[in-house]
């Protein structure tokens, strides 16, 4: 019998009703239990989800020797420990973005999965996509040439005043939550790592960065500028110029077939073609071929440590007035 992998969630999450349903749909997984603070409500989510086992403390999830893989979707200040706690309790990890707060925090990270022999993972969707797939493959047949410069926003309006994302010490911030996301995208398609960056803040009356605007320059010439904001409607796009051409990208963290990415040159518009799929399958296939075949996971601690450095550098830059160099 090929082994089917039992997975957790660690908490009632918001976010779990995204991986709830591909979890699922994989055959090679299986969703068995929940845990939350509060008994009741593991228990409440338990039944409304038709999950087998709750637990009312993330300990006793981390206790049950059946649990393969653990899903970490908890507020940002909390994904270093748990994931660390869980690996060395033996269990894989699949950890919300951003996967750390400080470069030093995923090293530790590592740590415990190498002594643990386990995997540790940043539960970043977008990057398993076909459309990202797509772009890239683009991108490296040189069809807009020599990259020069990149460009991205995320912005919503957060409307719950009581959100984890409004607490400075939680890891809160428009920078942790969406910026990481054009900041993610830069760094897969800049082709090498930032030398500097540069960042602006309007802070809200807690003090997190509600929106904020960055400036990465890379080590080999490539200069990115995105946006990002708790305080304007929903938007989000990449733009990608090259020497001989833009790639747009309407909709490059949740693909949307209606729009898809093109690219322009002088004479000439193509829009990439690629298979639409379900756009949190592809980061449990993939851990699930870490876990099962041994295959190197898609995000490397390596990339997500040198993004969250540069996270880091922006949000000192912001509230140092000053250009900053990223260090691991
Ligand atoms: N990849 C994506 O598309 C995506 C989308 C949205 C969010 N996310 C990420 O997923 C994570 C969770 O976001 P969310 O919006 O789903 O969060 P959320 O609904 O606020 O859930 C966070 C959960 O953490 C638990 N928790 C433990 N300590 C807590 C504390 N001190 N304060 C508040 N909650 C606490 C709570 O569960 P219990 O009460 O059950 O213990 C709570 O339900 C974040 O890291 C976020 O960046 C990713």
């Amino acid at each position: 019998m090929p082994k089917i992998l039992k997975w957790g969630l660690l908490s009632t999450a918001r976010i779990n009703r995204a991986l709830i349903p591909p979890l699922r749909a994989s055959k090679r997984n299986e969703l068995i239990a929940v845990a939350s603070r509060d008994l009741e409500r593991a228990e409440a989510y338990a039944k409304f989800h038709a999950i087998p086992r709750f637990y009312g403390s993330y300990e006793d999830l981390l206790a049950d020797p059946e649990i393969d893989v653990i899903y970490n979707p908890l507020p940002n200040h909390l994904h270093a420990d748990w994931s660390i706690r869980a690996a060395r309790a033996g269990k894989h990890v699949l950890c919300e973005k951003p996967l750390a707060l400080t470069p030093n925090e995923v090293a530790r990270m590592a740590e415990a999965a190498e002594q643990s022999g386990t995997r540790i993972v940043e539960a970043f969707m977008y990057r398993h996509h076909p459309q990202t797939l797509a772009v890239q493959k683009a991108i490296q047949e040189g069809k807009i040439g020599k990259i020069q410069l990149i460009r991205g926003s995320f912005s919503f309006t957060l409307q719950r005043p009581d959100d984890f994302r409004w607490i400075p010490e939680y890891g809160g911030g428009a920078l942790w939550d969406v910026g990481c996301y054009p900041v993610s995208f830069a760094h897969l398609l800049a082709g090498s790592t930032p030398k500097e960056v540069f960042g602006w803040q309007v802070t809200a009356s807690g003090g997190v960065d509600e929106t904020f605007v960055g400036q990465i320059h890379f080590s080999n010439g490539v200069l990115a500028q995105f946006d990002c904001s708790f305080n304007l409607p929903h938007q989000t796009g990449m733009e990608i110029r090259g020497s001989r051409g833009t790639l747009i990208i309407p909709a490059p963290f949740k693909p949307d077939p209606k729009q898809k990415p093109f690219i322009l040159t002088d004479h000439h518009k193509e829009k990439l073609s690629f298979k639409s799929g379900d756009l949190y399958l592809g980061e449990i296939e993939d851990l699930t071929d870490a876990i099962l075949c041994g295959h190197s996971p898609r995000i490397s601690l390596a990339e997500s440590q040198e993004n969250i450095a540069t996270l880091d550098a922006l949000l000192r830059s912001a509230r140092e007035n000053r250009v900053v160099s990223p260090h691991l």
